[in-house]
């Protein structure tokens, strides 16, 4: 199934009831949520008692893509704050299998995240247990930036790979994606479109509607 999930580190803070309900009136199945230590990224977002109390506003999938070294030591509270699929980078993972684990014996999905310049190939031995693998399509960190086009090449060597194996994989995308380069990354495989400012910046439930056009149309391909 095609998502759009929308980055909530592009709206407006100061409405964030608002904005929530925009994308999600709008067609949104998750909302993505950019959690950032200042250590494995250069940038501070926030934690757990923002997610906890907006869990109040939405049914949502709460997509909680972890920007954090070693981000199993927050998977219980994650999960006490709503988290239903929690991603984790492969680079901040000491022991990826064991955090994997951890987030399904919790009760979550599993994600794990890539950066640009991590090949696919690290997941060969994991692949099969996790739920789906974001590839990030910039340098995590910050929002508003152009993709990396050679990450494209990523996303489909990952599609190959799951099908190959014969694993229903969801593949998330993250990064400058917009309404109008969204078919390249649905075309390449992924079926999750992450998106901050383009969803953000302007009506949030105007711009949701145009993702939401494409996502149904490669559905129906
Ligand atoms: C960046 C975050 C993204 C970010 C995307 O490190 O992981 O989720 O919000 O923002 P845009 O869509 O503006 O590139
Ligand atoms: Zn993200």
């Amino acid at each position: 199934m095609n998502i759009l999930a929308p980055s909530l580190l592009g709206c407006d803070f100061s409405n964030l009831e608002r904005q929530i309900k925009a994308v999600e009136e709008a067609g949104a199945g998750y909302l993505h949520l950019d959690v950032m230590d200042g250590l494995f990224v250069p940038s501070i977002s926030f934690g757990m008692p923002v997610i906890a109390s907006i869990r109040k506003c939405t049914d949502m999938v709460f997509d909680v893509h972890m920007m954090v070294k070693e981000p199993g030591r927050y998977a219980q509270v994650m999960k006490e704050a709503g988290a239903e699929l929690l991603c984790v980078h492969q680079e901040a993972c000491l022991h990826l299998d064991r955090t994997v684990s951890q987030i399904h014996a919790l009760g979550m999905k599993a994600g794990v995240a890539l950066n640009p310049a991590t090949p696919v190939s690290v997941l060969e031995c994991i692949l099969d247990q996790v739920d789906q693998v974001l590839v990030m399509t910039v340098n995590p960190g910050f929002g508003g930036q152009e993709y990396i086009p050679y990450t494209l090449e990523k996303v489909r060597a990952l599609r190959r790979l799951a099908t190959e194996r014969g694993l229903h994989l969801d593949i998330q995308v993250d990064g400058g994606i917009t309404p109008e380069n969204a078919a390249v990354f649905l075309e390449a495989g992924a079926n999750i479109l992450v998106a901050g400012s383009s969803v953000f910046r302007g009506d949030p439930g105007e711009n949701t509607r145009k993702f939401m056009d494409v996502l149904r149309k490669y559905e129906a391909d």
